[in-house]
Parts: C-alpha cells; sequence; structure tokens
C-alpha cells in the first residue's frame, strides 16, 4: 500500500487494537448523531474489527485510522467499502474526527481515501451517503465536486465522477503532496 501521507495528517489501517479508539469515537454523542448506532461496547467493536481484518486482506474494504503527523495521535476514522463492481464504484464513510484533529484533517483525509479509490485501486466513481440533515457534511461533499443523485426518506446520495476528482486532487494537491510544496 503506497503511503497515505497528507500535510498535517497521515492514514494507516485499523487494528483489532484500535477497538477502545473506535468505540470512543462511535460512541460520542457529539459525532454519531447521523452514522449506524453501535452497541457501545469495545469487546463488539474488536470483534468487528477481526472480521474486517479478514475482508481487508480478501482487499475488498479499507479501514483507516486518522493521525497527526506532529505527535501521531489519533483524530479519526475513515472507511473505503462496498467495492461495486458492476459501476466500477467504491464509497467512503466511517469518517468520523474528534476535537483533537487539524483544521485540514477533513480535507486531507478524503483526498487521500480519493486518490486511492480512484488512483491505486483504479475506479472510476465514488458513492456517498449522507444522513438528511448532516448538513456540513453535504456541503463538504458539494464543495468537493460530487454530484446529488438521489435521496430517499432517509439519506441523500452523491456520485463523485473521476472527472471531478481529478479537479478535486488538484486544486487541493498541496494538502497531500506536502513534498512538493514544503
Ligand atoms: C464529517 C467530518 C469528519 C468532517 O470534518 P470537519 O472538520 O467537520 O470538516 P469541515 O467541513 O469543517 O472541513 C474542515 C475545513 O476544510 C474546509 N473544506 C472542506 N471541504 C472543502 C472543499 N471542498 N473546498 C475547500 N475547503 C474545504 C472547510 O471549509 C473547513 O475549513 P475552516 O476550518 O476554515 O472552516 C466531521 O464533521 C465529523 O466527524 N462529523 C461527525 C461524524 C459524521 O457525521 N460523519 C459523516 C458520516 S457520512
Amino acid at each position: 500500500m503506497k503511503s497515505l501521507i497528507g500535510r498535517s495528517v497521515y492514514l494507516r489501517l485499523a487494528e483489532t487494537s484500535d477497538a477502545e479508539f473506535i468505540n470512543s469515537l462511535r460512541t460520542d454523542s457529539q459525532f454519531n448523531r447521523y452514522l449506524s448506532a453501535v452497541d457501545g461496547s469495545v469487546a463488539l467493536q474488536r470483534e468487528w474489527l477481526k472480521a474486517y481484518k479478514k475482508r481487508e486482506h480478501a482487499g475488498t474494504e479499507y479501514y483507516f485510522i486518522v493521525l497527526k503527523r506532529s505527535d501521531n495521535t489519533a483524530v479519526g476514522s475513515i472507511r473505503i467499502y462496498d467495492f461495486r463492481l458492476d459501476r466500477n464504484s467504491f464509497a467512503i464513510g466511517s469518517w468520523i474526527l474528534n476535537g483533537a484533529k487539524t483544521r485540514s484533517a477533513a480535507l486531507e483525509s478524503a483526498l487521500l481515501c480519493y486518490r486511492y479509490g480512484f488512483k491505486e485501486l483504479g475506479y472510476t466513481n465514488c458513492h456517498l451517503d449522507v444522513r438528511k440533515g448532516n448538513e456540513k457534511v453535504i456541503s463538504f461533499h458539494q464543495k468537493s465536486g460530487a454530484a446529488l443523485v438521489g435521496e430517499d426518506g432517509e439519506n441523500v446520495y452523491f456520485d463523485m465522477s473521476l472527472e471531478s476528482c481529478d479537479l478535486f486532487l488538484n486544486t487541493f494537491r498541496r494538502f497531500i503532496e506536502p513534498e512538493f510544496y514544503e
């Protein structure tokens, strides 16, 4: 796996030992309003991660912890999953950043996942679903160039095309190619 290093944060694959951290993110009422509920036990989170590691080894899902470059503190999570071979598309989700995040952690973690999904894995589309009311994330996807493609009672759906992603990656390349800008 190529390095997933941004200007202020980097991504590494989640391990079963991250159960406690992920559980702390997912059970924090500040962050979980628009995420599917978890039951709140670290043991179950660990079991979920064990099953995930099998999917990771099979190449069907990548779950990342977001860490600060300055001191290696874990500040969040983001996941690439739901590979749809019929439309050559992947999804990004489980996106949470806590109070210790850097100002550009959202931008960097999204850009790094897009670059990985499109450029490393070779997908030509990314599908995104966002709970209705999660205005911050809806606005993020709109600003990033994703197209609103549908909605139902619960969610709004976006597609990020390869062309839009290229534009997004290029516009903000200084956030994920810091070596060329430092
Ligand atoms: C989703 C989440 C990770 C996004 O992180 P965030 O830090 O809130 O993201 P923001 O949209 O505020 O973006 C951070 C900065 O990047 C900027 N930015 C984001 N996207 C941008 C874009 N496409 N173009 C330009 N600037 C952009 C923002 O303006 C903001 O800058 P500011 O700090 O100067 O205002 C975070 O809100 C979170 O953990 N939410 C709870 C969990 C959740 O609902 N997850 C989503 C499930 S779909």
